[in-house]
């Protein structure tokens, strides 16, 4: 009788021992795939492109300096270029005003200004034609500089409607038809600078292939504008830009 019972009270203990045992188990599970569901999460999407914490930092402050887009622009063909044109890489360059803007949207060091050049200190005195690898030092490429005083292509602070028409308008662009526009965000020094722009600055939010081909659309829908059905006709032969000024088709 005392086997029989020792036998019994050695099962129950057995018994115990792996109803432990599985608990034991059971909560190791638990906390591996509770801790791999917090380690592993994805960061949140921000966007088509990865977006470093500077680029979110930028993106921020470019909400801040430009106007939030309404519905209607931010579905538009030109949201996307001036996603890029109203991002700092290009927005310091083409600023309200004479001054450029420096990293973060702040004033640039030593007053610099368009008029910086008649009292002997030119861009090119500290930007060369590349980044310089000092950290801090002057970001560089060929011909830097502001736009000209005439035309001084502002992208800061404008929302989407107000820059897509300034940028078609060849009494603002520079005298630039849709096609040499194109042009020059596929080529130009500058506008490939932002890419590149050296040091641990941002770029702009999407890729210059995605940029370019954003362009190329709007450029291929004649430079529609949000709130448009139909673009305005631009690029008025020789001859009938008066025509075309005051609103009449051109014969
Ligand atoms: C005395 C030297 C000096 C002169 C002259 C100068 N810069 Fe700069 N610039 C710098 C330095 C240094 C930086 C980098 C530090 C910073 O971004 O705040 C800089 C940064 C910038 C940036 C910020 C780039 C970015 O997006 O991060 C812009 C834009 C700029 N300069 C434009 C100009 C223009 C346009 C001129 C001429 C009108 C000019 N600078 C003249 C020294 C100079
Ligand atoms: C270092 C200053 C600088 C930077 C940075 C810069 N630009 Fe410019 N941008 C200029 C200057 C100067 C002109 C005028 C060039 C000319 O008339 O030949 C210009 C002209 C333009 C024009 C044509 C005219 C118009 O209507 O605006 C476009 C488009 C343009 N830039 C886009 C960009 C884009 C996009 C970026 C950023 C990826 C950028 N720029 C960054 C200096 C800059």
């Amino acid at each position: 009788m005392d086997m029989r019972r020792i036998g019994r009270v050695t099962l129950t203990t057995f018994e115990w021992l792996g109803v432990i045992v599985f608990g034991l188990l059971l909560l190791i599970v638990l906390a591996i795939s509770v801790t791999l569901s917090c380690v592993g999460k994805d960061p949140e999407p921000m966007g088509e492109d990865h977006l470093t914490a500077e680029a979110v930092a930028d993106q921020a402050e470019v909400e801040m300096m430009a106007p939030a887009p309404t519905a209607d622009e931010a579905k538009s063909l030109f949201a996307p270029v001036h996603r890029v044109l109203a991002s700092p890489r290009c927005a310091n360059c083409h600023p309200e005003g004479d001054r450029p803007l420096a990293r973060r949207g702040g004033a640039h060091a030593m007053n610099v200004s368009r008029l910086s050049a008649d009292d002997g200190l030119a861009c090119g005195t500290c930007h060369a034609e590349h980044n310089s690898v000092v950290p801090d030092g002057p970001p560089g490429a060929p011909h830097w500089g502001l736009p000209p005083a005439e035309t001084p292509m502002v992208f800061q602070g404008r929302s989407v409607t107000a820059l897509c028409q300034q940028l078609r308008d060849r009494e603002r662009n520079g005298d630039r038809s849709l096609d040499e526009l194109l042009h020059h965000i596929s080529e130009d020094p500058l506008v490939l600078w932002g890419w590149q722009p050296g040091g641990d600055r941002a770029t702009p939010p999407i890729s210059h292939e995605k940029f370019v081909a954003g362009f190329t659309a709007w450029v291929e829908a004649k430079g529609i504008c949000p709130g448009e059905t139909e673009p305005p006709a631009l690029d008025p032969v020789e001859g009938e830009t008066e025509a075309a000024e005051s609103g009449e088709a051109p014969v």
